[in-house]
């Protein structure tokens, strides 16, 4: 154990944040850390889009489910897929833009470094954070509050600031459930794991917010049905290619 490993370890989703912005400052050394993230082949393909316009932050905070916690926060960032400056880049040069699916795995593996490395800058000073996927929940009108040009790909949104709540950490999957040697295990050494990681996570639940569940079965629930189908045809629309 050591400092970083100690403050990776503390992570617990802040969902109700204190008054008070996150200083310019804060946020500069926190996307200058994301940016130290390892990029593949140094493409940079991530941006961020810091939304602090209220009445958007409003609107946002309405789209994304109602999520209170993103009209609320200190600061609210859209994390973005970037292939607008590679296509601005070959167009200058007189070349073709011909990127396909890999392009848009490496917009999504980068930013994903990118924020994560951002995030525990941020935890580092003391914010809290929470990922907000309820993004795509509704990208077209996303779209249309912030303009956003071709080649870019808004995946999820991030809060920041002062936590006002203090959770316990949520228990995780253990360790030999993640970390396999040589071959990948059987299904019924994996069923066995879940079944462990259940009961650990039940206990957080009742602990927590006192309501009984079962990850397996939340897990179930969530894949049970296809969900926010239009995510292929937003992202075509802002220039990727699945093929
Ligand atoms: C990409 C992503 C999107 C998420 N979207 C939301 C969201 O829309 N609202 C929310 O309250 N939490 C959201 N979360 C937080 C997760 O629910 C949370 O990380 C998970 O339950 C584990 O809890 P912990 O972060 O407290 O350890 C999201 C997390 C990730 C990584």
């Amino acid at each position: 154990m050591n400092d970083l490993i100690a403050l990776i370890s503390r992570h617990r989703s802040i969902r109700r944040f204190a008054e008070g912005p996150v200083s310019q400052e804060h946020v500069r050394l926190a996307v200058a850390a994301g940016q130290s993230a390892s990029t593949s082949s140094a493409i940079q393909s991530y941006c961020v889009i810091r939304v602090t316009d209220p009445g958007r932050r409003r609107k946002l905070a309405e789209l994304t489910g109602p999520q209170q916690k993103v009209a609320e926060s200190g600061a609210f960032f859209i994390i973005c897929g970037d292939t607008r400056r590679h296509r601005l880049i070959s167009e200058r040069a007189g070349r073709p833009y011909d990127a396909r699916l890999e392009a848009f795995l490496l917009a999504v593996i980068d930013s994903t470094l990118f924020v994560q490395n951002m995030v525990l800058a941020f935890e580092s000073l003391g914010y809290g954070i929470c990922y907000i996927g309820g993004l795509r929940n509704n990208l077209a009108e996303v779209d249309r509050l912030l303009e956003i040009p071709t080649g870019i790909y808004p995946f999820y949104g991030l809060c920041v600031g002062v936590p006002a709540e203090e959770p316990t950490p949520r228990p995780r999957l253990p360790v030999n459930g993640v970390l396999f040697e040589d071959r990948y295990p059987d299904d019924a050494t994996i069923l066995g794991l879940v079944d462990e990681y259940d009961s650990t996570d039940r206990a957080y639940g009742r602990q927590r917010d006192g309501a009984p569940r079962l990850w397996s079965t939340l897990m179930t629930e969530k894949f049970a049905e296809p969900r926010r189908v239009d995510l292929g045809r937003f992202y075509r629309g802002k220039g990727a290619n699945f093929t």
